[in-house]
């Protein structure tokens, strides 16, 4: 979903202070090393200790500059038993998930409000169109991960709980009342919850 490059490679220089445009600026050539184009980011499991049972490590342009203008990226999807990725879409690019260990159950929503769910062992692959609502759950009896890859350097997360009840300055307790068809009260109880 990225534009086409027009060079070999761009080395994203990510503290150029001031520089803004569609993607970053590209470091000097004579500066670029192999190094630039590894990243050991995604070896190591995630700490899923928190109340979703779950962590996303992301490796994306902003922690592998080489990836700028390339049009790809990936990040690593670590669940614990019961784990939840929460329902959230990229709306820069498709996603494919390989689960690389345990059974995950994946799942997206079209926007004819259809869920397409399946639950996926180790080596199988589930693709997600790009921009739509999406999931997944460790549903298997051990810890669980996958890979998930992007047609986009940076995808863009909207996690829709955070999005909406946790957005600063927060969305008016009338419009998420009204949109839930709930009481004020249980919109500042679920606000409450995500840090606003
Ligand atoms: C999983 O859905 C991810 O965005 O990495
Ligand atoms: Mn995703």
């Amino acid at each position: 979903a990225d534009p086409e490059p027009l060079q070999d490679f761009c080395v994203a220089d990510l503290n150029k202070p001031g520089q803004s445009g569609n993607g970053f600026p590209c470091k000097l050539v004579s500066n670029v090393t192999v190094d630039d184009f590894v990243s050991k980011r995604l070896s190591h499991r995630g700490n899923t200790s928190n109340p979703l049972g779950s962590k996303v490590t992301a490796g994306n342009v902003l922690s592998f500059p080489g990836l700028n203008t390339l049009g790809i990226s990936m990040n690593r999807v670590d669940l614990d038993i019961g784990g939840l990725n929460p329902p959230h879409s990229h709306p820069r690019a498709s996603e494919m998930v390989l689960v690389v260990k345990g059974q995950i159950l994946v799942a997206f929503v079209s926007t004819s409000n259809v869920l397409y769910s399946k639950v996926l062992g180790p080596g199988e692959l589930f693709v997600i169109p790009r921009g739509l609502v999406h999931f997944q759950q460790n549903v298997g009896k051990g810890k669980a991960s996958a890979v998930t890859a992007f047609n986009s350097q940076l995808p863009g997360v909207v996690l829709a709980s955070t999005s909406l009840f946790g957005a600063q300055p927060s969305i008016p307790d009338q419009v998420l009342a009204k949109a839930f068809r709930i009481d004020r009260g249980f919109v500042k109880e679920i606000r409450s919850k995500f840090g606003s």
